[in-house]
């Protein structure tokens, strides 16, 4: 199928995307909806012939097979041995979810009863700090521990009418003095999000608040939460069980915003709003397992990645949300594509054969257009695009704000696809210019054009549509996982790392050597011992 897939590339090289429009039924073909979110990909250069064949890779690659297994709590993440089911986090309404035959969903549902109790508390000020009512909440995090909550939080905005919540999750001392200056220790509650509990920059941030905190209040550990799936760790750390929201090792980190890891999110939205999120994720899992490959968001969003990174060989794809308050969604996405399909081993073992998943990257528009689209406009590289945008935003006063907003973001995918050509760049310049000089300033003003794009669009960025748009890109990143044939689940990749800075610390502090290190770590060491007061 890949042979087929190569031979479409090169058939489409030689058609223009306009073209595929002459069809006037092109843009309800390649596109497909869900609930009221409309995904098209009309935009790109894929035409019946090769939705065809990819849909055909979805169905030999073995696709429902293994969603089934997933739902259904098989240990498909190999390496670690463990199921993958962060599915079971908004699965409602209850209905039964075994792993090793034992059914999760009555331990899963009491912990979200248990994170919506204390919420509310939080939220009505009958659980307190020192001083009073919290007036904010500090959630200690990295990666998955960070990135979901604060993706979410700021998208919701709108719904935020708990306590202020704040995100730390670098080890640079500057995030943690940068959040905690201005707030009070005596109502603040100190969240410490760590599935592990042993994340160094986590812990060292922890620590860090601990401290803080104990220089104004008498027990400091009786405003800190803990979310984790180690409750010893979380006790040797002092914090009393009641406040302890554990879950499983079949949580994901980048995959568990949707359980105890999105308790800030609910102590600032509500419980309500929190339990909305979740239905719209699970409500893109029903689709996800019962709609048609042809009719399947995930699938098709799926299979446009793989047409432009593994057929077409574009090894970036942009993220950019018409959505301001979508601001870390590519940030967020970053993790959860690349974290799990940045893989050059096959789950087999053996090298992966072809290209391993996407660079990820992006900006809200339309900020975006200022900085870096004339890349994405006239440089060489083509870079597919991501459009997301909400027919209607949260502010009716500045409807007209929200107009512009869209027009925006159609243009440029418009732009993108129709170009300019030299002779409608010659009648740009015409009169300004003459001769020689006219064409080569016609020359600067061409766009090639024929750059794909999709739009995903929505009536507005709810709880529900963010539910929504997060397991759609959770079941993308499985469906290329699936077809590429890798473990989306591990992350071996972060070990290394992780080792070596383990190995530096006591380099950093001047108390070992750094013989053993290479010339270049040598004398960087050399620099920071030098030049540190
Ligand atoms: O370093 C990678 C990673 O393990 C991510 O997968 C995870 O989301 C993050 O670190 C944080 O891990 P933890 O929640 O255990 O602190």
């Amino acid at each position: 199928m890949w042979t087929k897939l190569k031979s479409l590339a090169q058939d489409a090289e030689t058609r223009k995307i306009t073209e595929l429009f002459e069809d006037p039924g092109r843009a309800e073909a390649f596109s497909t909806s869900f609930d009221q979110t409309l995904f098209d990909f009309s935009k790109t250069n894929i035409d019946a012939a090769t939705l065809a064949a990819l849909l055909e890779l979805a169905e030999n690659a073995g696709v429902a097979t293994k969603r089934d297994a997933m739902f259904s709590g098989a240990k498909i993440n190999e390496t670690e041995g463990r199921a993958v089911l962060h599915t079971a986090l908004r699965n409602l309404d209850g209905a039964p979810v075994a792993v090793d035959g034992e059914d999760v969903m009555p331990g899963v549902l009491k912990t979200l009863d248990r994170m919506s109790d204390f919420a509310g508390q939080v939220r009505d000020g009958s659980f307190r700090g020192q001083g009073g009512a919290i007036t904010d909440v500090v959630n200690i995090g990295i990666g998955g521990s960070d990135l979901g909550p604060v993706m979410a939080y700021k998208a919701l905005a709108p719904y935020a009418d708990g306590p202020r919540v704040h995100y730390v999750s670098n080890v640079d001392g500057a995030d943690i003095a940068d959040t905690l200056r201005g707030l009070n220790p005596e109502t603040t509650l100190v969240i410490v999000a760590s599935k592990t509990f042993t994340t160094i920059e986590t812990m060292t941030n922890a620590r860090t608040a601990r401290a803080w905190m104990s220089e104004k209040v008498s027990d400091p550990a009786a405003q800190f939460a803990a979310l984790s799936t180690d409750q010893e760790k979380t006790g040797a750390f002092g914090i009393d069980p009641a406040r302890v929201f554990g879950f499983e090792d079949w949580v994901g980190g980048r995959y568990s915003v949707w359980g105890p890891i999105g308790l800030s999110l609910m102590i600032g939205i509500g419980s309500d709003a929190f339990r909305a999120f979740l239905r719209g994720g699970q409500a893109m899992d029903r689709h996800f397992k019962e709609a048609e490959f042809a009719e399947n968001m995930p699938v098709l969003l799926a299979l446009v990645g793989i047409w432009h990174n593994q057929v077409l060989g574009h090894a970036t794809r942009a993220v950019l949300p018409y959505d301001n308050r979508l601001v870390r969604l590519p940030a967020y996405l970053q993790q959860l594509e690349m974290e799990s399909n940045g893989k050059s081993v096959a789950i087999d073992g053996s090298d992966l054969g072809h290209n391993s998943g996407p660079v990820v990257w992006g900006e809200p528009g339309t900020n975006g257009q200022h900085a870096f689209y004339q890349l994405i406009h006239q440089g060489t590289r083509v870079i597919p695009c991501e459009f997301l945008v909400a027919a209607e935003g949260h502010e009716p006063e500045l409807a007209h704000h929200h107009q512009l907003l869209v027009a925006n973001c159609l243009a440029q995918s418009e732009a993108l696809m129709r170009g300019r050509t030299l002779d409608e760049a010659r009648e740009k310049v015409a009169g300004k210019f003459e001769g020689d000089e006219m064409e080569r300033q016609a020359r600067h003003r061409v766009f090639p054009g024929n750059r794909p794009s999709t739009t995903l669009i929505y009536p507005q960025l709810t709880p529900e549509i963010l539910g929504q748009i997060v397991a759609l890109y959770e079941h993308r990143v499985f469906v290329e996982g699936v077809i590429l044939d890798i473990n989306s689940y591990d992350q071996w990749g972060v070990e290394l790392g992780k080792e070596l800075a383990t190995a530096l610390g006591p380099i950093v502090a001047g108390e070992e050597s750094a013989e053993s290190k290479d010339g270049s770590t040598r004398q960087l060491v050399e620099y920071v011992l030098k030049h540190r007061g």
